[in-house]
């Protein structure tokens, strides 16, 4: 079954330890906690403040998708905020092998993602290192866009690619996840799906997700 990672960026911030208690009684998988810092991405959203909180009273894997420059620093931070999951980008890092190395050392779970026109064959070489690779099917930066169709391509490329190299390397995807496109993503080879505006904007949450999963 598809697994669900509720992305918080499109809760209302006034009422977010209800939101993520919908999610979690809701079925959802991970919580996705999108990181920005106005440098890396032209937004800025939260830090490990707010992940930490998080962290004191749900019970859900925290997928932390860190879109800022110099990431190496923040490493240590999240994860003693309580990050289960580390995303780095391959466009933020010229030392992509040790920055990995750096995450597994902490005992989180190592992700990596490329942006839309990054190919997917760059991370090659790094495929046997990593526990998931977080194909962006936004360019990243804010909830509610639309769905880039050429992503799909890098899907399956990398589907392929996991196979042939005999990996359990799991594929999530991130934006413009909707309950029309979820099967033909799901389709492609993609286990996780993050998904912020079709989940907290939906009126029935639980079903939503619902949806999702059975796609
Ligand atoms: C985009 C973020 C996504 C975003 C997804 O930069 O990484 O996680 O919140 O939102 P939707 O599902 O609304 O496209
Ligand atoms: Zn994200």
């Amino acid at each position: 079954m598809t697994l669900i990672a509720p992305s918080i960026l499109s809760a209302d911030f006034n009422i977010l330890k209800d939101e993520i208690i919908t999610i979690e009684k809701g079925g959802a998988d991970y919580i996705h906690i999108d990181v920005m810092d106005g440098q890396f991405v032209p937004n800025i959203t939260i830090g490990p403040v707010v992940i930490k909180n998080i962290k004191s009273f749900s019970k859900l894997p925290l997928d932390v998708h860190l879109m800022i420059v110099e990431p190496e620093n923040f490493i240590e931070d999240f994860r003693k905020a309580g990050a289960d999951i580390i995303t780095v980008h391959y466009e933020a890092s010229d030392h992509l092998d040790r920055l990995i190395n750096e995450i597994k050392s902490t005992g989180a779970k190592a992700g990596v993602s490329i942006n839309p026109a990054t190919p997917v064959e760059n991370l090659f070489p790094v495929l046997g290192m990593v526990d998931v690779v977080l194909i962006m099917s936004v360019n990243p930066g804010f909830g509610g866009q639309k769905f880039i169709k050429y992503t799909l391509d890098k899907v399956k490329t990398l589907k392929a690619e996991i196979e042939r190299q005999g990996l359990d390397t799991v594929i999530e995807i991130d934006g413009g996840v909707t309950l029309e496109n979820a099967s033909s993503i799901v389709e492609a080879g993609v286990d996780i799906l993050v998904a912020g505006s079709t989940v907290f904007n939906s009126k029935n949450i639980p079903e939503t997700i619902a949806q999702l999963k059975n796609a």
